[in-house]
């Protein structure tokens, strides 16, 4: 499905993607201006991760679904020259658009393929995990968190955007996985 809206952005998709929904979840527009525009308008979240991420120059950063890269990209300038921004993605079609958008905008992310039920990071070697729009899509979640622990530094911080059901849904709803993209 987010291969689908990175191929075909100006497409009809039935949840908010693109620059208007970065807009929407209060990206800076002077961010978006910035970032490369393929990844600007293949923007799949559902929220703003950096509202409260607090990134600071230095850090590492690790993004778990990181699609065609605006996340990363926009995280990997504010930790800086100093620190690291990591994407992790488990699609090699995305993963490659999220280099070249990176490429394009000169600024240096380390692009992972891998899984967050499996990120193939180090124990205890990141300061921040952000997400956005891709634990829900986990029908793992207590192993995504157990990952997310094992991989942040003591003291490290989480700060992800998702979406949550408070009724409990159809089961049509629940067997169609394209409707698990929001
Ligand atoms: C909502 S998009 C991410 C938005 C992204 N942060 C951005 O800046 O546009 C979801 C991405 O998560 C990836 N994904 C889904 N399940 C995953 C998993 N188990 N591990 C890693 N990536 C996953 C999808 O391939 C997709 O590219």
């Amino acid at each position: 499905m987010y291969q689908e809206v990175a191929e075909n952005p100006e497409g009809d998709f039935h949840f908010y993607h693109g620059r208007a929904a970065a807009a929407r979840f209060d990206y800076p527009l002077e961010w978006l201006d910035s970032a490369p525009r393929g990844a600007v308008e293949s923007f799949g979240g559902v929220g703003n991760p950096h509202l409260r991420a607090a990134l600071a120059p230095g850090e590492t950063v690790v993004d778990l679904g990181s699609g065609a890269g605006l996340d990363a990209i926009l995280a990997a300038r504010q930790v800086g020259e100093s620190g690291r921004s990591i994407g992790v993605e488990m699609n090699p079609v995305m993963r490659e658009k999220a280099e070249s958008n990176a490429a394009e905008a000169g600024v240096r992310v380390e692009w992972l393929q891998g899984t967050m039920e499996a990120i193939p990071l180090p124990d205890a070697s990141a300061d921040v995990i952000i997400s956005n729009g891709v634990i829900n899509l986990s029908f793992r979640k207590r192993r995504v968190t157990e990952e997310m622990f094992r991989v942040l530094k003591p003291g490290g911080r989480v700060s992800f955007t998702d979406i949550v059901s408070a009724k409990q849904l159809s089961q049509s709803i629940v067997n169609d996985p394209k409707l698990w993209a929001s």
